[in-house]
């Protein structure tokens, strides 16, 4: 009914107008009727007013119910524990997450002590945390424990935030925890995964190592005969050196005369052997360091040992590392060498001579099979890095290789020949030093040019 129609009822009731409608009211002269109408007219208005005020309220309970659904839908969507408590830390509200979380439902939660629950640790810090509020300083990041359904402690990281009145007087605290077990445990298991993961990376890189070592053999061995054979020659000389001084020694203890031992000190050439020891002991000890040497750069090309870096001569490294290489390849190729005699550096030797043994396999490898096979070495530095460029005059890298060619088991050679480790490993063993290995095709050389690029560590 319209404000309109509900007045126009009231005045029937009050039997001023008759059913049509029409004042009877005109046909006093009086005048009193017209006190009546005024009266009636201001009742119309206030009732009109009333009827106003009526909807206004219903709008407004009803945007308020919005707003109260609204919120309940937040708190009861969010998986954060939420729980309101007074100045006197009591429970005066708890949200869904909360309830579930200690298996209580809010009306039973509400008028508890907020520390009793959590654990007895917890329990405390609860009460400091209380203490902080009211003194104005807040709380981040903090880790309790809540007493969840089952009775076990449950992990949240809490922040808590005071709670004001309309007049900005404190009125409690609002604790929002987020339950950390779960995301614990998921650390746990990425950190159990990442821990396994690099011990596979280190068991492939270690492989790759056995498998070059394998091709190596040839180079190795090659490189070990020489010292060993010089050592063998030198002790045959002085066991047979030996046997003559024992027997001109022998004379000597015997007795015999001047005469009989000169003739016996030129016949056993015994002041040549005198001359002879000297160098003869050196040299056998010179052969006999090399072969330690080379011993001691197979064990730390083979030591799965995560190396300290140390002062190197990188160009050493790369000629013992090529010298391997080719002394072991079934087709010989040049080797140009654009380096300076020496460019000692700090650096990690095992890691280096790997990479490079790596690099000139490949090289060797891919030129076996073209005219004039020529593989070139260069090596320098600026004042940032250190390079050692690898470039061969085979086919190259195509377009669509060049971005696969680090990638783990990604080989283009025959089944047996090839495990595509050795690029991948070196690539690993670069970013361990902070440096890179980038891969290109060389206009000038024909071939593919591969770059170790590490920092500089300063000279040694
Ligand atoms: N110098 C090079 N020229 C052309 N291709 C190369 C060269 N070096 C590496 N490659 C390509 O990269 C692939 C992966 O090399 P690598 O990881 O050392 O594994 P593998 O030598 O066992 O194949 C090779 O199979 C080859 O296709
Ligand atoms: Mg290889």
């Amino acid at each position: 009914m319209s404000r309109v129609d509900k007045g126009r009822q009231a005045r029937r009731d009050f039997g001023l107008i008759d059913q049509a409608g029409v004042a009877d009211v005109l046909a006093d002269p009086t005048g009193r009727d017209e006190i009546w109408i005024e009266v009636i007219r201001k009742m119309d208005e206030v009732y009109s007013d009333l009827v106003h005020y009526q909807l206004e309220l219903e709008e407004k309970n009803t945007a308020l119910e919005e707003a109260q659904n609204f919120i309940s839908s937040v708190l009861a969507s969010m998986t954060d524990v939420l729980i309101v408590c007074d100045a006197d830390g009591k429970v005066e509200r708890a949200n869904l997450a909360a309830e579930l979380f200690t298996g209580r439902a809010e009306p039973l939660l509400r008028g508890d002590a907020l520390a009793d629950l959590f654990t007895a640790d917890s329990a405390e810090r609860i009460n400091h945390f209380l203490a902080c509020i009211r003194a104005d300083k807040p709380v981040a990041d903090e880790e309790i424990s809540l007493i969840d359904h089952r009775g076990q402690p449950a992990p949240l990281s809490v922040n808590c935030s005071a709670r004001y009145d309309h007049d900005g007087r404190l009125v409690g605290m609002v604790l929002i925890g987020r339950p950390v077990g779960e995301l614990r445990r998921a650390y746990e298991d990425l950190d159990r995964t990442h821990q396994e993961l690099t011990k596979t990376q280190r068991h492939l890189a270690f492989s790759e190592k056995m498998a070059a070592l394998g091709r190596l053999v040839a180079g190795v061995a090659h490189e070990l005969n020489n010292p060993i054979s010089f050592v063998f020659g030198n002790m045959y000389a002085l066991k047979n050196y030996g046997e003559h001084l024992k027997g001109y020694l022998q004379a000597m203890d015997d007795g015999a005369d001047a005469e009989t031992l000169r003739e016996m000190r030129d016949a056993h050439k015994i002041d040549r052997i005198l001359k002879d020891l000297t160098p003869l002991v050196d040299g056998t000890l010179e052969g006999a360091e090399r072969v330690s040497e080379i011993v001691q750069d197979l064990r730390r090309f083979s030591s799965s040992q995560e190396e300290q870096p140390e002062a190197l001569d990188v160009v050493k490294e790369i000629h013992t590392a090529t010298r391997w290489v080719v002394k072991s390849a079934r087709v010989k190729p040049e080797i140009l060498f654009d380096m300076p005699d020496e460019m000692r550096i700090l650096g990690r030797k095992g890691a280096i001579n790997q990479i490079v043994v790596n690099l000139v396999q490949n090289a060797v490898d891919i030129v076996a099979d073209v005219d004039d096979p020529t593989i070139e070495i260069a090596c320098s530095r600026d004042s940032t890095d250190v390079w050692v460029r690898v470039r061969d005059n085979g086919p190259g890298v195509s377009e669509d290789d060049r971005g696969r060619v680090f990638e783990p088991f990604f080989t283009t050679k025959p089944i047996g020949e090839g495990t595509g480790l050795g690029l991948y490993v070196s690539y690993g063993l670069a970013e361990e030093q902070d440096g890179r290995l980038i891969c290109e095709n060389d206009a000038d050389f024909g071939g593919a040019a591969f770059t170790l690029r590490l920092p500089y560590l300063g000279e040694c």
